[in-house]
């Protein structure tokens, strides 16, 4: 079995995660090298990435937020970011695609809900196109129908987690 890590990401991945992002999504809806840099430089903390042999091969991002559900412009401009809001928002979902369907995705996405359960926040939000719906309610999201959100030209739905206190201790991921 795939010997996977999940951690933190580092400043100097940036230029790594974008390249992963490239592939994983059409361009109109990738996140920009410079864009990964100014996330990492502004809210490191809900930046996890899979790690095997030295190697990235996925990762999951997001920032705090006050807002219940996801807009465009959180994507573009960290000033959305909110350090002690109450919910955390995930931008993107990357698995590099020779490492798919080996549950790479589901272990970033428990991680990431645990740390925002410990982090005390109130509610995990993301949006997604309808062939994903399925994956995400299967963490207990739960989808409350058709963002506003037009990123990249395509249609989005809004997904919220619900998340109950949790001050158990944070385990670590291998
Ligand atoms: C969506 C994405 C992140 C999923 O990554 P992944 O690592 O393959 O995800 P998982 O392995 O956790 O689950 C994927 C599927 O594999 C299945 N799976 C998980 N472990 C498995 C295993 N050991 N053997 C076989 N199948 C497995 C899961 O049940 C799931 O099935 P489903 O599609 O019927 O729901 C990946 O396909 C991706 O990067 N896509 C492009 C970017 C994207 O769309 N991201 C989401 C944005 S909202």
């Amino acid at each position: 079995m795939l010997e996977v890590t999940i951690r933190m990401v580092r400043p100097e991945e940036a230029g790594m995660v974008a390249d992963i992002e490239a592939i994983c999504f059409p361009r109109a809806e990738a996140a920009s090298r410079e864009s990964f840099e100014k996330r990492i430089a502004v809210f490191p903390d809900y930046f996890l990435v899979a790690e095997t042999g030295g190697t990235i091969i996925g990762f999951i991002n997001g920032c705090v937020t006050n807002s219940p559900v996801i807009y465009d412009e959180m994507f573009h401009d960290t000033r959305h970011h909110i350090p002690n809001g109450s919910n955390v928002s995930i931008f993107g979902l990357d698995v590099l695609p020779s490492y798919r369907k080996q549950g790479i995705a589901t272990r970033l996405m428990q991680s990431f809900i645990q740390l925002a359960k410990r982090t005390g926040r109130k509610k995990v939000i993301l949006t997604c196109k309808e062939n994903l719906v399925h994956y995400y309610e299967a963490f207990g999201y739960i989808s409350t129908g058709l963002s506003a959100s037009t990123h990249g030209g395509s249609h989005w739905y809004d997904m919220t987690l619900n998340l109950p206190d949790d001050t158990s201790p944070l385990v670590q991921d291998r």
